[in-house]
């Protein structure tokens, strides 16, 4: 097996790949829609959690970086008050002077979400029409969350084009304010317009993600900062499985109405406890016998993992990179055993990728029952780790992983 590229020269490839894709998406633009003004190019990236497994909707802390994939969209006005939309990824193309307020069922009512708001408030621009050419590169139900990806590229491209200033280029970086205005759009688009009770970690991760910094969200409040992450020493790998989970949302929905009904028989009458997080962890431990075991095992996640998260936070600010990891590892085992979100593809690639020298920690990403694991390792240890995961991959499920790497990925920008 030709070994990979080196990570440095991957992560430029990547965005020279990128720009030359963005070439080919403003050519789609008049291909679709004639000729126009000059397209202009924006993108976000997806998003990898490592830390703080289910615990968005429980209300506790998340801990995701952004990944060097994510969605380009080719924006311009086309002055006729009509709203176009195309994709190089997905068939169907959206054309009208008015916008649906129901969901068609089709991609393109993530953007319709956000540009619906841009209409209600009458931004500058958004009754002169606007023609929108959406592609990337993010894998569509890998667990990357390619829907807040979409969303938030929407907004970014609806800002930028209102004659707001976004971050240009890599360099530049999203300020709190426009930051949270896009996450709110995001979610707004995705709750509000298409119906999905998403939590809100993926368009925060989404919106306000830094290269080489990992993303502290406390979802109980919102408030967030950027901790490092020593990139030149250490890497972040994806390893996906192939297994797509678009049949996955009832399990997913199932969890949150476990964790919804633990709430409700643990709850004291303390209007200050609002999620399932503020339940001192006690009680949980008083009720555990007039539990189900079901629920007995979705608690002992969710206030596992909530004490997991804090530990990796405060290690991984001590500079304690493989405690970090560890609570990576200890995590994919709560969610295998007690959370019941694993699949045997899923913890191949964890017990593989674990038994690597140099690999810190790994576990499963986003809401697990398919899409990918997430890998925290010294950078000396990549080949070691794609070899190994194969070997595992191939001799139980005969067929070859994705493995990729991340040294941080960029955050929402203009391309210049
Ligand atoms: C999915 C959801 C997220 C989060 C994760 C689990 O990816 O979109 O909001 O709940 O599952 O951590």
């Amino acid at each position: 097996m030709p070994p990979p590229p080196p990570i440095e020269s991957s992560v430029a490839g990547r965005r020279d790949a990128r720009r030359q894709y963005a070439v080919e998406l403003a050519d789609a633009l008049r291909v679709h829609f004639g000729d126009g003004p000059a397209a202009r190019l924006f993108f976000a990236p997806g998003r990898v959690n490592l830390m703080g497994a289910h615990l968005d909707y429980n209300g506790g802390p998340v801990m995701p970086m952004p990944v060097d994939r994510g969605t380009l969209v080719a924006a311009r006005p086309n002055g006729l008050g009509r709203v176009r939309l195309a994709s190089l990824r997905e068939p169907g193309v959206f054309d009208s002077d008015a916008l649906p307020t129901t969901v068609t069922g089709a991609w393109y009512d993530y953007p319709i979400g956000v540009l619906a708001q841009y209409r209600a408030a009458d931004r500058p621009g958004s009754s002169e029409g606007l023609d929108l050419v959406f592609g990337g590169d993010l894998p569509i139900g890998a667990g990357l969350s390619s829907s807040a990806s979409i969303c938030v590229a929407t907004a970014l491209a609806l800002h930028g084009c209102s004659g707001e200033r976004v971050p240009l280029g890599t360099a530049e970086r999203v300020g709190p304010k426009l930051g949270l205005q896009l996450v709110e759009e995001a979610l707004q688009a995705e709750r509000g317009h298409v119906g999905v009770q998403c939590g809100i970690m993926d368009p925060f991760a989404v919106g306000l993600g830094r290269p080489g910094h990992l993303l502290w969200l406390d979802c109980r409040d919102r408030s967030h900062e950027h901790v490092p992450l020593d990139t030149e020493r250490y890497l972040v790998g994806i390893v996906d499985t192939g297994v797509r989970r678009e049949l996955a949302a009832g399990a997913f929905n199932e969890r949150v109405a476990q964790c919804a009904a633990l709430f409700d028989q643990l709850r004291s009458t303390d209007a200050s406890e609002a999620w399932l997080c503020d339940v001192p962890r006690a009680r949980f431990d008083d009720a555990l016998g007039g539990l189900s075991d079901e629920l007995v095992r979705r608690g002992r996640h969710v206030f596992g993992e909530l004490e997991r998260t804090h530990a990796a936070r405060t290690a991984l600010v001590r500079g304690d990179v493989a405690g970090f990891g560890r609570a990576m590892t200890a995590s994919h085992e709560s969610l295998r055993d007690d959370y019941q979100v694993s699949t045997p593809e899923l913890d191949t690639l964890v017990d593989a990728a674990t038994a690597v020298p140099g690999v810190l920690g790994s576990r499963l990403t986003g809401a697990g029952f398919g899409g990918c694991t997430v890998v925290l390792l010294e950078r000396e240890a990549r080949d070691e780790l794609v070899e190994a995961v194969g070997r595992a991959y191939r001799a139980r499920f005969g067929r070859e992983p994705v493995t990729e790497f991340f040294g941080g990925g960029d955050g929402p920008h203009e391309l210049g």
